[in-house]
């Protein structure tokens, strides 16, 4: 496989997936939509790894937004169940690679086995650097950019904050995961070209790529090709700058 050495590609440093289409990708074999999600977890786990292979530091992974809990209500409990499986199963797994798991998204609103079986992979993880890899659950862009302004406006009730320090530094510092940096590629599945809530404060200079695929046929080669276009795009820029 392609990694790092390879001076013709350009690895983003932190890569977004949306992961669209497991609903279209069961429907089109007459399957249940939760026979989607079940091989879209599969879909993860291999993109996982092979971003591990390929030196990227951050990948997040888009699988439930504030939106999704309009869903029909057992669709929802079956992805509630398949994360918290996830989380039990895969463990083992990530500690082999050398990768850390960080929760993205609000904890409210999730059922506490499922903040426990993540909480557990995420102190279990915590230690791995090869790969940082973000669920992001229970996630929402503009809540994400709401919540950090409601922390600093409760620090600034407490320690005193003068509104004129405030400064785009600060607001990161306080968002989920703020160790991570700016998403540098937003890939999204299934042919859809909206941004849908995902990173939207860390997107502001990424590059947006869609490819027809459903997700759960996404392979390693689909993720080739969108990093060569990616590093096209890139090399484009900085030769007319
Ligand atoms: C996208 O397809 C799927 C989701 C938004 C949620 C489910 C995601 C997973 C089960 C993967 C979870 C990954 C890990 C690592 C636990 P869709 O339902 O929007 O498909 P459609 O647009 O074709 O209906």
């Amino acid at each position: 496989m392609e990694n790092m050495t390879n001076p013709d590609v350009i690895i983003p440093r932190h890569l977004g997936i949306i992961m669209d289409g497991n609903g279209r990708w069961a429907q089109a074999r007459g399957l249940p939509r939760s026979a989607g999600h079940q091989a879209g977890v599969q879909s993860a786990r291999r993109i996982i790894e092979a971003c591990a292979g390929l030196g990227i530091q951050v990948l997040t992974l888009y699988a439930f937004s504030t939106e999704n809990w309009s869903r029909p209500e057992a669709e929802v409990d079956y992805i509630m169940s398949l994360v918290e499986q996830y989380a039990i199963d895969e463990l083992p797994e990530l500690q082999r690679n050398g990768i850390r798991f960080q929760l993205m998204g609000r904890r409210e609103g999730l059922p506490n086995p499922i903040l426990n079986a993540l909480d557990r992979m995420i102190a279990q993880t915590c230690d791995n650097s090869r790969l940082i890899f973000n669920l992001a659950f229970n996630y929402g862009g503009r809540s994400e950019i709401a919540d950090a302004i409601k922390t600093i406006l409760t620090a600034a009730d407490q320690d005193g904050f003068d509104a004129s320090d405030l400064d785009e530094n600060t607001i990161a510092r306080y968002l989920y995961c703020s160790d991570c940096p700016d998403v540098d590629l937003i890939i999204r599945t299934s042919g859809e070209w909206r941004l849908s809530n995902f990173l939207l404060w860390r997107a502001s200079n990424a590059v947006f790529i869609t490819t027809p695929v459903y997700w759960p046929d996404f392979q390693q080669e689909h993720l080739l090709t969108a990093i060569r276009r990616y590093t096209q795009f890139i090399s484009m820029q900085d030769a007319v700058s």
